[in-house]
């Protein structure tokens, strides 16, 4: 039941839970959507649950929400196969309605072992839902958006959902700023790894190269 926890890649992931039960949302559902994307993104996004065509085609972000996804994406130059992208539930609550608490704690265990498994450097929560979770937070996405919130090497962009863009249109200039935000935090992410890479090829200095002196008194 709980081999899920010993998966080791996204496949096996997907294979042990595309027939959960685990809670009602099973009953309705056509395909479980885990998520799509690159398995080694640097760069995950998290939005809140499948909707009409997700449960469809079993993939997240296909319907209009989606598309607005993809145009923002592109405006920072990547495509949804460079990035990660899935949700908090992994089924479609009848008629969009909001998660359950209970569903989300039934199901957000699986997001937390994608997460594991895909070790982002970079997190952005679409909207309330994944914000406050991810975040542990109860403070609302109008007040946290854009802000970056680092923790340990990663870091998290809470950003608005863009099906929320779609319903108010001023949000989606917010959502266009807060992508530049996130291309920035691309780039400073780009020049560390490479500094990193540099000093792990740099010949050792002098006093790195001595041999240990071996104590004899
Ligand atoms: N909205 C979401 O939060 N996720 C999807 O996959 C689609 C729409």
């Amino acid at each position: 039941m709980e081999e899920w926890r010993d998966t080791t890649t996204l496949d096996q992931l997907f294979e042990s839970i595309k027939d959960c039960r685990r809670c009602s949302l099973a009953q309705n559902r056509t395909n479980l959507v885990l998520g799509a994307g690159d398995e080694r993104a640097e760069i995950m996004f998290v939005g809140e649950a499948p909707g009409f065509h997700e449960d469809k085609q079993g993939e997240p972000f296909v319907g209009p929400a989606g598309k607005l996804l993809d145009q923002l994406l592109n405006s920072i130059g990547l495509d949804r196969k460079q990035v990660y992208i899935a949700n908090t539930l992994k089924c479609r609550p009848p008629e969009n309605r909001d998660p359950t608490p209970e569903e989300l704690k039934t199901c957000t265990p699986f997001l937390y072992k994608q997460i594991e498994l895909i070790n982002p450097r970079i997190i952005c929560t679409l909207g309330n839902h994944a914000t406050k979770i991810l975040l542990k937070t109860s403070t609302g996405i109008t007040q946290l958006h854009g802000k970056l919130v680092r923790k340990g090497t990663l870091t998290f962009v809470p950003l608005f959902h863009p099906a929320a863009a779609l319903h108010k249109p001023p949000l989606k200039s917010v959502l266009i700023d807060d992508f530049q935000k996130l291309k920035e935090l691309l780039k400073e992410e780009k020049s560390r790894r490479e500094e990193e890479k540099q000093a792990s090829e740099e010949p050792l200095g002098e006093e790195d190269a001595q041999p240990e002196q071996m104590g004899l008194f």
